[in-house]
């Protein structure tokens, strides 16, 4: 990983030429990479029936556009490729009121990974029955509020919440209630990210119990004789943007393993395996996902061959897909400001000096933070209109006081690009808006649901006032601040259109 310090100048982070050799087409929509309702019409880019300008002119920009049919159609997917198992949507990759019906009506569960994401998928009405609740930290007050909504799993993940959790699951049961639902997260010594995946034999991080070491095992008995918890399974979840299913199989093969050990113990036949989330999406068109139906029918044979050779019933299967339900059906617009050629030390052809052109949008790490911190990938195209201009060696960057400020860190732009254009940024709608941040207090910005021709904002905007009301000065909080100060008028939106 890139590691760089905070401050005004450091460059060279990449090789000059990695963004390849520029495509035949810029403008080209690739259908691995973009929402399912995208394309140019007029040359302009619409999605779900609606031109980008449009969304742009109302709505503002940075603007996250998210293609409803593509979302559902993706839940619904799964759930169908998994049909018997239950499908968990991950909630962390992007969560909102609108997300936790859709989900819900769609017949999906949900994970939450704090008190407040269950408190908001609560609010909107979701069954608790089909939430559960992850966390390495779960505090008391959210283990009590787990535990009076009634939700259907706790995925218990240290020793000490267990120890936190079985007080109130007593209550719970002293006063007529049922034992509380819990899975242990195992830790099965193998982290996968993307192509590889590596077996760890230290399990050095701080989710859930290890396998190697016996605490899973361990914590599975301590569970079982707690009369107040109900051990409904084993949990373990390997990585995240999967590409294939070795390490998804060489887990299961673990967990399994841990089923039979924990027969063996205690006499007692887990019913459930819940196989974590982590599939991958294309962010580029050279990623090639696997499909969930391939997914599933790998790990639905891998379960099978490896309960039958321990004699064990086969568990009902579980997964939690964040990424690969809201990742691919969101786009980021945002319009350009300030674009400057910086020349390189390299050449580029004989005797032409190799300029790069870093073109800065009005967004950036605050609204998508995954390419500064995990050297994440992203492509875009010009989006409201095309151009045959020559191709320009292009980095997006956004307009934060940080060098490592990049949207999209080597692409070829058509040359012509000029303020006031907007840029449409591809498969955001995982961990962009829901890691957003206001650094240098820039606002975070709407999500729009697109669907046949109609936009509807599901999140607004956030207002300099909504900021304001957090500052005790501002406020009018503070002892000597006595007249709340009124905020300063907002930053246009859309400066140079
Ligand atoms: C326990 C658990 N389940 C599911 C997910 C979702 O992963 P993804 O969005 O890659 O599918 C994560 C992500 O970190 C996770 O930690």
């Amino acid at each position: 990983m890139r590691a760089h310090p905070a401050g005004p100048l450091h460059g060279g982070l990449a090789q000059p030429t990695a963004a390849g050799a520029p495509p035949a087409d810029l403008g080209v929509l690739d259908p691995q990479v973009w929402p399912g309702s995208a394309e140019r019409v007029d040359g302009e880019l619409h999605l779900g029936g609606r031109a980008v300008t449009d969304l742009a002119r109302e709505h503002g920009t940075p603007l996250f556009v998210l293609d409803e049919a593509d979302f559902r159609g993706r839940a619904a997917g799964f759930a169908a490729a998994f049909d018997g198992a239950d499908v968990h949507y991950a909630s962390k990759a992007f969560l909102c009121g609108q997300v936790a019906r859709w989900i819900a009506e769609d017949g999906l569960h949900l994970d939450a990974c704090s008190g407040n994401e269950l408190s908001l998928a609560l609010a909107a009405g979701f069954p608790a029955q089909r939430i559960a609740l992850h966390g390495n930290n779960k505090s008391l007050v959210e283990l009590a509020l787990a535990v009076d909504a009634g939700i259907g799993r706790i995925v218990l993940d240290s020793f000490d919440e267990i120890e936190r959790l079985i007080p109130l699951a007593a209550a719970r049961v002293e006063s007529g209630g049922a034992p509380v639902a819990v899975l242990i997260r195992a830790t099965v010594g193998i982290e996968a990210h993307t192509h590889e995946f590596i077996a760890t034999a230290h399990e050095d991080q701080k989710f859930g119990f290890s396998l190697a070491t016996g605490d899973a095992l361990a914590a599975a008995v301590r569970v079982i004789r707690e009369p107040a918890l109900a051990l409904a399974g084993i949990h373990s979840h390997i990585g995240s943007q999967i590409f294939d299913t070795a390490g998804f199989e060489a887990a299961a093969h673990r967990v399994v393993g841990l089923l039979g050990q924990v027969r063996q113990a205690t006499g007692e036949v887990l019913g459930e395996l819940n196989l974590g989330g982590g599939f991958g999406i294309a962010y580029l068109a050279e990623d090639d996902p696997v499909a969930p139906a391939d997914v599933a029918a790998r790990l639905r044979a891998v379960v099978a061959a490896e309960c039958a050779a321990l004699d064990l019933p086969v568990p009902r299967l579980a997964v939690e897909p964040g990424r690969a339900v809201a990742g691919p059906g969101t786009v980021t617009l945002y319009e350009i400001g300030t674009i400057k050629p910086v020349r390189l030390g390299a050449s580029g052809a004989p005797g032409t000096p190799l300029v790069r052109n870093y073109v800065s949008v009005d967004g950036g790490m605050s609204d998508n933070i995954r390419t500064a911190l995990y050297d994440a990938s992203y492509t875009c195209v010009l989006a409201n209109r095309t151009s045959d201009a020559a191709p320009a060696l292009c980095r997006v960057v956004g307009k934060h006081c940080e060098s490592g400020d990049i949207l999209v860190r080597d692409l070829w732009l058509p040359s012509d690009v000029q303020a006031g254009d907007l840029l449409a940024v591809a498969a955001t709608g995982a961990y962009c808006w829901s890691m957003a941040s206001n650094y240098n207090y820039l606002l975070k910005p709407p999500v729009v649901a697109v669907r046949e021709g109609t936009a509807t904002e599901i999140v607004r905007r956030q207002t300099l006032a909504d900021v304001f009301a957090l500052d005790a000065v501002l406020a009018g909080r503070a002892a000597d601040s006595p007249a709340p100060s009124q905020p300063a008028p907002e930053h246009p939106v859309g400066v140079h259109s």
